[in-house]
C-alpha cells in the first residue's frame, strides 16, 4: 500500500497525544486528511456511531449496506471503518476478493478499524472450536448433510468460513427471511448462529413453530442441553447467543409506551427477544428503522427499540415527528462507542503517512470460504 501524500504530523503518531487534543483540533485534522486523500480514502460508518463520527464519514449504512459498499467500491485505496471488528473483517474480505485484487494488479485495500477493542459481544459468543464440536456432536444424532449453517454477519470470519465450506451462508438483519428461504430450498434443517433472537424471530415470522426449533447452548455438556429426539425434530437449531444491548428491551417497555400514547408506533430491531418483537408494530434492521421513520407522515409518534445513538439522531432529525427511545435503561452499544475522534484522527494520520495502524487482515485460507458465504448472501437479495 502507498497512501502517502507527504503528510507530516507535528508529533510522533502516539494515540495518547491525540487523546490530549481538543475535539475541534481533531475534527480539523481529520478533515485535512480526508481532503488530501480525496476519493482514495473511503470512510464508512455504521448507524450506531456517535454523531461526531457519522459527520466525518463518507457513507453510512446498516450491516447489509456496508457489505455492499465494501464490495462495490472500486476507486478507493484504503477503507477506514467506524464500526466494529466483524464489519471491518467483512469489508476486508469483500474489498480484497480475488477479482478485485486482480483488477488492481494485486494491490490490497487496507481496512482500518480505529480502535481494535471495538468488538461485538454477540459475535464473540460463537468461536470456531466450539462450533466444530457442535457440528461433530450433531453428526452423532442427525445427518449433518441435511443442515445448512447460517451465520449472522455479527460473527467472526472463521465462523463465516465454516459456513461457506459447508454449503452455508451469511445473513444480516435486513435479509434474514430471504436467506432462511434460500437455506430451506437447499436442505431441510438450518443451524443459525450466533443470535438466537434473530433466528427465532425470523423463523417464527415464516411460520415455523417453536416446537420445530432447538436451542443449542454450547456451555452444556451434551448436545447443547438437548436430547437426541428434540434435535431430530428440529428444523431450526439456534445458537445460544444474544446482543447485550437489545436483550434489555422488555414487553413492559412497550406496554408503558402504549399506555402513555395508544397511537404510538413501536419499531424494534430483530435482535430483541421474541416477546418484544411480537408485541411491536414492526421490526427490522437499522436501515429499515430509519426508512420507516423517514417515510412516516408528520405527527407520527415512534418508540424505537434499538441503539440509543441512532434513536437520538432520528429524534433530532425529525422535528415534525416524536421519536422516543423505547427503554428507560441506557442503550448504548459500548463497543461501537469506542470509536472516537482521537482514534479516528490517529488512524487517519497514520494511514496518510503510510504507517497504517489497526489494519484488519483476514487470513487467505479463512477469507476464501467466508467469501463464498458472503457472496451467496449478496446473490440472495
Ligand atoms: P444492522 O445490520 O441492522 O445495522 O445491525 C447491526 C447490529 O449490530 C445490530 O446490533
Ligand atoms: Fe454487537 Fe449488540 Fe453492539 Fe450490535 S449492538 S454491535 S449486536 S453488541
Amino acid at each position: 500500500m502507498n497512501c502517502s501524500f507527504n503528510f507530516r504530523a507535528e508529533k510522533a503518531f502516539d494515540l495518547k497525544y491525540y487523546q490530549s487534543l481538543p475535539n475541534d483540533t481533531l475534527v480539523e485534522r481529520i478533515e485535512a486528511v480526508r481532503g488530501k486523500m480525496g476519493s482514495r480514502l473511503l470512510v464508512l460508518a455504521h448507524h450506531y456511531q456517535k454523531d461526531s463520527i457519522i459527520a466525518l464519514s463518507d457513507l453510512q449504512g446498516d450491516s447489509y449496506k456496508l457489505c455492499e459498499l465494501a464490495a462495490k467500491h472500486e476507486q478507493c485505496e484504503a477503507i477506514v471503518f467506524s464500526g466494529v471488528h466483524f464489519m471491518a473483517e467483512t469489508a476486508d474480505i469483500l474489498a480484497n476478493r480475488p477479482e478485485q485484487l486482480q483488477r488492481r494488479g494485486g494491490k490490497r485495500v487496507p481496512v482500518v478499524l480505529p480502535d481494535l477493542d471495538a468488538g461485538c459481544s454477540l459475535a464473540e459468543m460463537a468461536n470456531i472450536e466450539v462450533l466444530e464440536s457442535c457440528w461433530n456432536e450433531l453428526g452423532e444424532v442427525i445427518d449433518v448433510s441435511e443442515i445448512t449453517p447460517i451465520t449472522y454477519v455479527n460473527s467472526t470470519a472463521a465462523i463465516k468460513s465454516f459456513c461457506g465450506a459447508r454449503g452455508g451462508i451469511v445473513c444480516t438483519s435486513a435479509n434474514a427471511a430471504a436467506v432462511l428461504d434460500w437455506a430451506f430450498a437447499q436442505r431441510r434443517r438450518v443451524l443459525f448462529l450466533p443470535d438466537q433472537h434473530l433466528g427465532r424471530n425470523t423463523a417464527l415470522a415464516m411460520g415455523i413453530p417453536v416446537e420445530e426449533m432447538a436451542l443449542w447452548d454450547p456451555r452444556q455438556d451434551k448436545l447443547g442441553g438437548n436430547d437426541a429426539e428434540s434435535i431430530g425434530r428440529a428444523r431450526v437449531i439456534l445458537w445460544h447467543g444474544h446482543c447485550s444491548v437489545h436483550q434489555l428491551f422488555r414487553p413492559a417497555d412497550i406496554e408503558k409506551a402504549r399506555r402513555a400514547d395508544p397511537q404510538v408506533k413501536i419499531i424494534v430491531h430483530p435482535e430483541c427477544p421474541r416477546e418484544v418483537v411480537e408485541l411491536a408494530d414492526a421490526s427490522g434492521s437499522t436501515g429499515m428503522i430509519i426508512d420507516a421513520v423517514t417515510a412516516s407522515p408528520a405527527g407520527t409518534h415512534w418508540a424505537v427499540g434499538t441503539e440509543l445513538n441512532l434513536v437520538n439522531r432520528l429524534k433530532n432529525r425529525f422535528a415534525d415527528k416524536q421519536v422516543d427511545f423505547l427503554s428507560s435503561e441506557i442503550g448504548i452499544c459500548p463497543t461501537m462507542y469506542r470509536i472516537d475522534l482521537a482514534h479516528l484522527c490517529w488512524a487517519l494520520e497514520n494511514l496518510a503517512a503510510d504507517t497504517p495502524v489497526n489494519v484488519i487482515r483476514v487470513d487467505d485460507d479463512v477469507a476464501r470460504d467466508a467469501l463464498t458465504a458472503l457472496e451467496r448472501m449478496l446473490e440472495v437479495r
